[in-house]
């Protein structure tokens, strides 16, 4: 049995982190920290988590010690960076759920986020943990949870990537969020009432998350350009995507199918679909629903996610049971009924 800290665990994604650790058969305990809701009731700040999770008092992150084995970082980017060394050192298990150590090198992230890295030796050490690609967890001790754009994107081109690189021209995606992806801090941009009716593209040209789904093809030798479009949806939770994949010839719909098959038939978490899947059919679960569809020299893959579980804290907690290695669906409920309520 294990015991978990949850830092930031008053936000969104770390909502569902508390939600799976109560339902956890090995975790015993976990205590929840974070910044301004320090010293508040964790019933208090999630009303409808009572009769579900026991009550606690949300600890300051300034009170961070060595007492649990797994934390999970649920916090915004430059801020994990801080705490997670002291905590490696100490052989303890990391699993950021932020962008702190999502890309491999540190002029990249000073590029991307502003930062100038303060642990940069960590980098290289992580794994990049897509739960259903990433191997060698024996290895590390450090996961940098991916984005939730990059995973939808990854897990929709990664098997095209893989086996038909050589005549691949061009990849892109264009994708949809809900309004939640931004986190809990109030925004005038993010209101309802600014995005109830509308749809809108941001960051056009320059959204954080290409860089990262970049970075990841190339180990599969992506030799292409990759451009990522981003939208607001008005919806609570979800990413919509649609990557499309020019080839230099045409292939046969059931060759691609077998690729999708081939990567991701053992995967309890990816459903691979006849028809291009809708969000309503993720939302509030752990589930990435793809389809594929070949015509003329494209290959157009759409994947509905929920951007918290999946996207998330839903892969975050698949990446603690492969650390231990344990079944990857420990805590992770796929009961739709039982998240939606989150
Ligand atoms: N939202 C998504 O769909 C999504 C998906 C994938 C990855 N992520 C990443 O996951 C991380 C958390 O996202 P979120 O959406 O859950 O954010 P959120 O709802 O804004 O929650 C942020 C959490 O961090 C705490 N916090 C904020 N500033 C802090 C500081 N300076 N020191 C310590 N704690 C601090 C907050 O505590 P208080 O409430 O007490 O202030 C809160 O618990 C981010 O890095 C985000 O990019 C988010």
């Amino acid at each position: 049995m294990i015991s978990v800290g949850i830092i930031g665990g008053s936000g969104y994604t770390g909502k569902y982190i508390v939600k799976f650790c109560n339902e956890h058969p090995n975790v015993s305990e976990f205590y929840i920290y974070a910044n301004n809701s320090a010293g508040q009731s964790i019933h208090n700040v999630f009303p409808d988590l009572v009769g579900e999770v026991e009550n606690q008092t949300i600890k300051s992150v300034t009170t961070l010690d060595l007492s649990h084995d797994v934390y999970f970082f649920a916090l915004p980017h430059g801020e994990s960076f801080k705490y997670a060394p002291m905590l490696l050192k100490a052989n303890k298990k990391v699993i950021d759920l932020g962008a702190d150590f999502r890309l491999d090198n540190a002029d990249s992230f000073k590029k991307t986020y502003g930062l100038v890295h303060t642990s940069p030796e960590y980098l290289n050490s992580k794994i990049y943990g897509l739960a259903e690609i990433a191997e060698n967890y024996n290895q590390t001790n450090l996961i940098a949870n991916p984005g939730c754009y990059p995973t939808a994107a990854l897990l929709s081109s990664i098997p095209i990537v893989k086996y038909l690189g050589e005549n691949i021209q061009s990849i892109s995606t264009v994708s949809y969020s809900g309004l939640s992806g931004a986190g809990k801090k109030a925004s005038t941009d993010l209101l309802f009432t600014e995005n109830y009716n509308s749809v809108k593209a941001y960051n056009v040209g320059s959204h954080r998350h290409e860089v990262e789904i970049e970075q990841e093809l190339k180990k599969y030798n992506s030799k292409v350009e990759y451009s990522l479009t981003t939208h607001l949806l008005p919806v609570f939770s979800g990413i919509y995507s649609t990557t499309i994949i020019h080839t230099d010839k045409a292939f046969q719909q059931d060759d691609v199918d077998e690729l999708f098959s081939k990567s991701y038939n053992e995967k309890s978490f990816i459903r691979l679909r006849q028809t291009p899947p809708e969000l309503k059919w993720v939302i509030g679960t752990n589930y990435c629903d793809l389809n594929v569809t070949c015509a003329k020299n494209k290959i157009i893959v759409t994947a509905a996610i929920d951007n918290l579980i999946k996207g998330a804290s839903g892969q975050a907690m698949q990446n603690m049971n492969k650390l231990y290695g344990w079944d990857e669906s420990l805590g992770i409920k796929s009961n739709k009924e039982q998240l939606t309520n989150a």
